[in-house]
């Protein structure tokens, strides 16, 4: 681990940070004396999603975004352009060759993840990735076991587990506010992405794209499930992207979880590329509650998307009509993942975000796919320390 500097709180972080950039968060630093080192960075994979991690990346007080790298060459060197990075390289070889850094940041296409993780992690780089950090639980701890081997850190989007709003929900669960917890529910889809076909190719799906956020906050705020039953399907067989024209769909477009999280709690996660969503990838337009949670005692909406939380909506026998609470973002927004990484990397400051969760819920996502394949209930073998209190 490298030396701790002082710490901000999060609070003061991601408000510098996010809210009022670059020259805030400086005076923010200096106010405790001393610059934070940054952390010499690398980013690979230069499309979509590297124009939500960029503009925060290049802000934080903590990075120092050094490469850039793109199979597509053109677009690592738009953003490189685009963010004034100094290098940029078509293939990850050259990247780890060229210009030193410490830390990877993995934003290719989903199938990419694990060999190039596994690369960056060989050559001693620390790692965030966009999810999944792997294809398979075996190749993902195998993974795991090469960091801790190598001294260095591993971790994977999403960071639902970081919002003010899952630390309401999971206080108030662990309070025994809702009397004895039964069941949940949760589900997010949208009409799906035509930018790149990898999100319907094996090794994508709606599970491990959009799933996968509510599996995180669910199995974050239930604890890891024993085991799932699962019914998936295709609805759409072809589907047109862009550059690419009509290609077949041969993951599940469609997917419905029952998780058994033990003590009887049930919960059932769906999610979907051909859910009518007039809000895409703007969070703030959606007000249901996409997560409940209810048991014996009361009850608990999440209200909006679990990676851009609203509030939580709360009713309980002494207090039955709902009530708003955390209507606060206190600074959380999805695409700050890598930058708390790199944070956690200067400070010694833990997140709640963890690769063993984030392997549990790729071992739901691969025994959902067995159960489809078997009509078996399939039983899982991973876990993570729970519970997730701030
Ligand atoms: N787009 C979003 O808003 C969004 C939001 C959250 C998470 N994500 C996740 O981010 C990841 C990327 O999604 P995207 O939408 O940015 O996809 P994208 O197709 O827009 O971008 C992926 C980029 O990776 C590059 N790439 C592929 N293989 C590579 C390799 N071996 N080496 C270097 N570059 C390589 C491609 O050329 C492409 O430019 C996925 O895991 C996705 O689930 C995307």
């Amino acid at each position: 681990m490298p030396t701790p500097a002082p710490q901000l709180n999060r609070r003061d972080f991601t408000k510098t940070t996010l809210l009022a950039g670059a020259a805030v968060a400086a005076g923010a630093a200096t106010a405790l004396g001393e610059a934070p080192r940054r952390i010499r960075t690398g980013v690979i994979g230069c499309g979509s999603v590297s124009g939500s991690y960029l503009p925060v990346l290049s802000k934080c007080p903590f990075v120092e975004v050094v490469s850039l790298c793109d199979i597509r060459p053109e677009r690592a060197r738009k953003r490189a352009e685009e963010f004034k990075v100094a290098h940029h390289y078509p293939h990850i070889d050259a990247m780890l060759a060229g210009e030193p850094f410490d830390f990877l940041i993995t934003l290719t296409d989903m199938q990419e993840h694990e060999h190039l993780n596994r690369q960056g992690l060989e050559a001693g780089k620390h790692v965030w990735s966009e999810k999944p950090i792997a294809n398979t639980l075996a190749a993902g701890q195998e993974l795991l076991r090469l960091a801790q081997q190598k001294q260095k850190r591993l971790w994977g989007a999403p960071i639902t587990v970081q919002s003010p709003q899952f630390a309401f929900m999971a206080r108030t669960l662990a309070q025994g506010a809702l009397g004895r917890v039964a069941a949940a529910h949760a589900d997010y889809g949208h009409e799906g992405p035509n930018w790149s076909s990898f999100f319907y190719e094996k090794g994508g799906g709606s599970m491990p794209d959009l799933g996968v956020y509510n599996l995180t906050s669910l199995t974050g705020l239930l604890g890891p499930a024993k085991s799932v039953t699962a019914m998936l399907s295709i609805v759409t067989p072809e589907r047109a992207i862009t550059d690419k024209g009509q290609i077949k769909v041969t993951e599940e477009d469609n997917a419905m979880l029952l998780l058994d999280h033990g003590q009887g709690v049930i919960s059932h996660v769906q999610s979907g590329f051909n859910y009518f969503n007039p809000h895409g990838h703007d969070g703030r337009g959606e007000q249901r509650h996409t997560i409940t949670i209810v048991g014996s005692g009361g009850f608990l909406g999440l209200v909006g998307y679990d990676w851009a939380p609203q509030g939580v909506d709360l009713a309980t026998h002494a207090q039955p009509k709902l009530e708003r609470h955390a209507p606060d973002a206190e600074g959380y927004i999805w695409q700050q993942g890598a930058a708390l990484a790199a944070e956690c990397l200067v400070t010694g400051k833990e997140l709640l975000v963890t690769p063993e969760q984030a392997l549990h819920v790729l071992e739901i996502i691969t025994a959902a796919r067995a159960s489809q394949a078997t009509g078996q209930r399939i039983a899982l073998a991973s876990t993570f320390k729970w519970p997730l209190l701030s």
